[in-house]
């Protein structure tokens, strides 16, 4: 089994969560996006979708799902999506395709997270794939300076722009062992939109799938 089979079938293994006449969160991103194929034969038996990115409203309406703003949805019962890393306490690292921040916008408003990973993205301890900051571009050296006095080391993600029309910054090189206290401190530094740190509002389930099949940590 390769990275994309295992991929997959953790998107697969998601669909066990999906009920009739629902309204499915939608993260953003490859695992997602195999979620949202699996999706194809529900497409007639779920209310819709609330997405994440451009990109998966673009994928969720090929297939026919509506897509619904978050401002006419007050609640959701399930969310999926990836993450680059999730650690033993389900707190993930998130935002490798700079969605992050809608990510945690339509997280939030979800009642479980359901998080779908391959077997490379569990870790004991979070930090070796660089943390996304979403910042407003005109704070982006300021919010470099600061992020470097926490002990980071910012890198400006060339020729993203986010749906928001932000840019990122991958802060390398942090032992993440508070995983809540630096989200929210770096969420008190001015210009800054959010980060991808996921862990005031980490997973509820976690399906990761290895060679020997797929499982699930609750
Ligand atoms: C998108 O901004 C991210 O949060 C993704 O969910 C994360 O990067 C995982 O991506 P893959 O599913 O492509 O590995």
């Amino acid at each position: 089994m390769n990275q994309k089979d295992k991929k997959r079938a953790a998107a697969e293994a998601a669909i066990q969560y999906v009920e009739e006449d629902s309204i499915i969160g939608v993260g953003t991103g490859s695992t997602t996006n195999y979620f949202i194929d699996a999706l194809a034969p529900l497409a007639d038996k779920i209310r819709g979708a609330v997405s994440s990115s451009e990109a998966s409203t673009e994928r969720l309406k090929a297939l026919g799902i509506e897509v619904f703003d978050l401002n006419q949805v007050s609640s959701y019962d399930i969310y999926v999506d990836g993450a680059d890393e999730v650690n033993p306490q389900k707190h993930m690292i998130k935002g490798g395709g700079a969605a992050l921040t809608r990510e945690k916008i339509v997280a939030a408003v979800a009642k479980r997270f359901i998080c779908i990973t391959d077997d490379s993205k569990p870790v004991d301890v979070m930090g070796k794939f660089p943390l996304p900051v979403e910042v407003i571009p005109m704070a982006r050296s300021y919010v470099a300076r600061e992020i470097v006095k926490l002990g980071g080391d910012p890198v400006y993600r060339q020729g993203v722009v986010t749906d928001n029309g932000n840019v990122i910054l991958d802060v390398h090189n942090m032992q993440i062992t508070d995983p809540v206290s630096l989200e929210n401190t770096l969420n008190q530094i001015t210009g800054v939109v959010t980060n991808g740190l996921f862990a005031k509002r980490g997973a509820d389930i976690v399906l990761v799938a290895g060679k020997d099949g797929v499982k699930t940590i609750s």
